[in-house]
């Protein structure tokens, strides 16, 4: 009999788990309209989406919102004609969330674009080389993966595997 309960809580704790994390991305997507303050600390008191640390991710939300946000936007939402050249010849700033192309690219892809930025090849994102540390860097990508819905984030994460695995058989 109790073995039974057992099995009933267990298999309800279940049910709400994985209810849970199908709701999360939709409601992560619409999180922080405006990007508001006191966003972080509810962040940190939450569970961060994809079983991401919940403060790497409040800490990539501050340099995020300190750093990025003026030309990314707020939620990552990119400039408006963000494929098109500006009249300067020059890209505007891309989505960073899943409406860009950002998760199309391996996480040391992405580490390096933000170290190096493009201003030396001729665009307009910074380096941020010395400007942020190494540590700065993985939190504001933590940051940026939590704002992907789970599939994407999971297809993000396959060829992230896929991508160590190959500079490792090197
Ligand atoms: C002055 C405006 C500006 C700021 C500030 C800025 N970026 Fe960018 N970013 C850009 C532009 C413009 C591009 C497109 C560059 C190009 O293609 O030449 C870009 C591209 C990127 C890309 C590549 C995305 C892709 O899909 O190819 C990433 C990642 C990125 N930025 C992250 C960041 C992060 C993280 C920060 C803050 C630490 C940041 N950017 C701050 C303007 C900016």
């Amino acid at each position: 009999m109790k073995k039974l309960t057992n099995i009933a809580v267990l298999s309800a704790a279940a049910l709400w788990l994985s209810a849970c994390s199908e709701q999360r991305p939709s409601s992560s997507a619409e999180a922080m309209p405006g990007g508001g303050a006191g966003t972080a600390a509810a962040v940190s008191s939450a569970p961060a989406p994809h079983g991401l640390d919940a403060r790497l991710v409040a800490r990539g939300s501050d340099i995020y919102k300190a750093n990025c946000a003026v030309c990314h936007g707020a939620n990552a939402e990119g400039a408006p004609d963000w494929q098109r050249k500006g009249p300067d010849g020059k890209l505007p700033p891309p989505p960073l969330n899943a409406s860009g192309h950002a998760w199309h690219h391996p996480g040391a892809w992405l580490r390096d674009m933000i170290k190096q930025g493009t201003v030396n090849r001729g665009g307009n994102m910074p380096s941020w080389e010395g400007k942020l540390s190494e540590d700065d860097i993985g939190a504001v990508i933590a940051w940026i993966h939590s704002r992907w819905p789970e599939e994407i984030y999971r297809s993000w994460l396959t060829m992230e595997e896929k991508a160590r695995a190959g500079q490792t058989a090197h």
